[in-house]
C-alpha cells in the first residue's frame, strides 16, 4: 500500500482533506478550500481551537458515553451536522443526494443550501427520513422567497435558515483567477436541472437590503422555525432574540466572507452570553476533531456544523466518504467525552475549558 495513494487509509478529517487533493481540479479544489482576501479568518477558526486547552475529570465511570442530542426539539445521533455547500455535484456525480444518504444513515441533520445542484425533490426521494433544514439566501423579489419556501415546508423541512453574511460577496482572490464565476455559471446554472431550487438567472442575485425589520414578513408567511446563520456579534444575537427567531449559528461563512472577524470559536461565548438561554446557539468553522466538538459544546453550542469536511468526504468516496467523515468525528468525540469524564451532552460545560496564553 503506498502511503500517498488511493489506498491510504483515512483516519482523521484532515487526511480526507489531503486526499481531496488528488480527486479535484484546481479550480474546484480553490473554490472549496478559498477564504476572503489573505483568509487570516479562515485559518484563524482552526488556530481558535487549539489555543484552548480542557480541564478532564476522572472517576466518573465513563463505561457508557451518550452523544444523542436534540436540535429545535428532532433527535440527532450526534451534536455534528452538516453545513450548507453549494454544487455539491461538482465533487461528485451524485452530489446533494449522496450527502442526504449519508446524513440520513448517521442520523444526523442535514442543512441544504439554496444552491444545491440537485432538484430539492431528489434530495427529499434519496433520504425521505432524514432530518433536513433549508439555507435561503434571500432573494430581492419576496414572491420568489415566498414559493420557495412553500416548497421546502410542503417537502418537510423542518427549518429555515436565512444566511445573514452574504449582502454581496467577499472577495475570494482564486475564485477570480480561476474565472470560476463564470464557470459554473455555464456548467450548472445556464442549464439548471429541472426543479432546482431557484433558476439559474435568478440564482445570482442576493438581497443587498435585508433589513431586521424583514423578518416579520418570513416569519408571517411559515411556520417553520428561523435560524439566523452569520451572527457573530452579542449586538446582533440580542437583535436575534428580540425578533423572536428561534436559533442563531455563530459563523463566519468559513472565513469565505468578510476576512479578519473573529474566529467562530472566538465569537462564540459572547453571542451565547448574549441569548441568555432563551433561543439554541450552533456553530461552524474550522471543526476537524472531536475534542474539537467538546470545545464548542462546552462554550454553549448546541450543535456544531460542518462544511469543507463533508466536500472532502464526497470527493473521495461519495456517500461512503460522507458516512466515514461523520464517523470518524463522532468516534473522536465519544472518546474527547470519555477522556474528559462526560457521559452525556448534558455534562459537557464551560468547567472542562482552559484558555490557554500561548
Ligand atoms: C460554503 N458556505 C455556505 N453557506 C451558506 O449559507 N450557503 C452556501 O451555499 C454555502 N456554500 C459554501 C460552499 C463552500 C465550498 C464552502 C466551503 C462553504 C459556508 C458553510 O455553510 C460554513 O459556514 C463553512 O463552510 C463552515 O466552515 P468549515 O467547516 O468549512 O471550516
Amino acid at each position: 500500500m503506498s502511503e500517498s495513494g488511493p489506498e491510504m487509509s483515512l483516519v482523521c478529517l484532515t487526511d480526507f482533506q489531503a486526499q481531496a487533493r488528488e480527486h479535484l481540479s484546481k479550480s474546484t479544489r480553490d473554490f472549496i478550500e478559498g477564504g476572503a482576501d489573505d483568509s487570516v479568518t479562515r485559518d484563524d477558526n482552526i488556530a481558535a481551537f487549539k489555543r484552548i486547552r480542557l480541564r478532564p475529570r476522572y472517576l466518573r465511570d465513563v463505561s457508557e458515553v451518550d452523544t444523542r442530542t436534540t436540535i429545535q426539539g428532532e433527535k440527532v445521533s450526534t451534536p455534528i451536522g452538516i453545513a450548507p455547500t453549494g454544487f455539491h455535484c461538482l465533487v461528485w456525480p451524485d452530489g446533494e443526494m449522496s450527502t442526504a444518504r449519508a446524513a440520513q444513515a448517521a442520523g444526523i441533520c442535514y442543512i441544504t443550501s439554496t444552491v444545491a445542484s440537485c432538484s430539492l425533490e431528489d434530495i427529499v426521494t434519496a433520504a425521505p427520513e432524514g432530518l433536513r433544514w433549508f439555507q435561503l439566501y434571500v432573494h430581492p423579489d419576496r414572491q420568489l422567497n415566498k414559493q420557495l419556501i412553500h416548497r421546502v415546508e410542503s417537502l418537510g423541512f423542518k427549518a429555515l435558515v436565512i444566511t445573514l453574511d452574504t449582502p454581496v460577496c467577499g472577495n475570494r482572490r482564486y475564485d477570480i483567477q480561476n474565472q470560476l464565476r463564470r464557470n459554473l455559471t455555464l456548467k450548472d446554472l445556464q442549464s439548471p436541472k429541472k426543479g432546482n431550487s431557484l433558476p439559474y438567472f435568478q440564482m445570482a442575485s442576493i438581497s443587498t437590503s435585508l433589513c431586521w425589520n424583514d423578518l416579520s414578513w418570513f416569519q408571517s408567511i411559515t411556520r417553520l422555525p428561523i435560524i439566523l446563520k452569520g451572527i457573530l456579534t452579542r449586538e446582533d444575537a440580542e437583535l436575534a432574540v428580540k425578533h423572536n427567531v428561534q436559533g442563531i449559528i455563530v459563523s463566519n461563512h468559513g472565513g469565505r466572507q468578510l476576512d479578519e472577524v473573529l474566529a467562530s470559536i472566538d465569537a462564540l461565548t459572547e453571542v451565547v452570553a448574549a441569548v441568555k438561554g432563551k433561543i439554541e446557539v450552533y456553530l461552524d468553522g474550522g471543526v476537524r476533531t472531536g475534542n474539537d466538538v467538546l470545545k464548542a459544546l462546552a462554550l454553549g453550542a448546541k450543535c456544531i456544523f460542518l462544511g469543507r469536511p463533508i466536500l472532502w468526504g464526497l470527493a473521495c468516496k461519495g456517500e461512503h466518504g460522507v458516512k466515514e467523515v461523520l464517523n470518524i468525528l463522532t468516534k473522536e468525540f465519544h472518546t474527547s467525552m470519555a477522556l474528559t469524564g462526560c457521559r452525556s451532552v448534558a455534562e459537557i460545560n464551560r468547567h472542562l475549558i482552559q484558555f490557554s496564553r500561548l
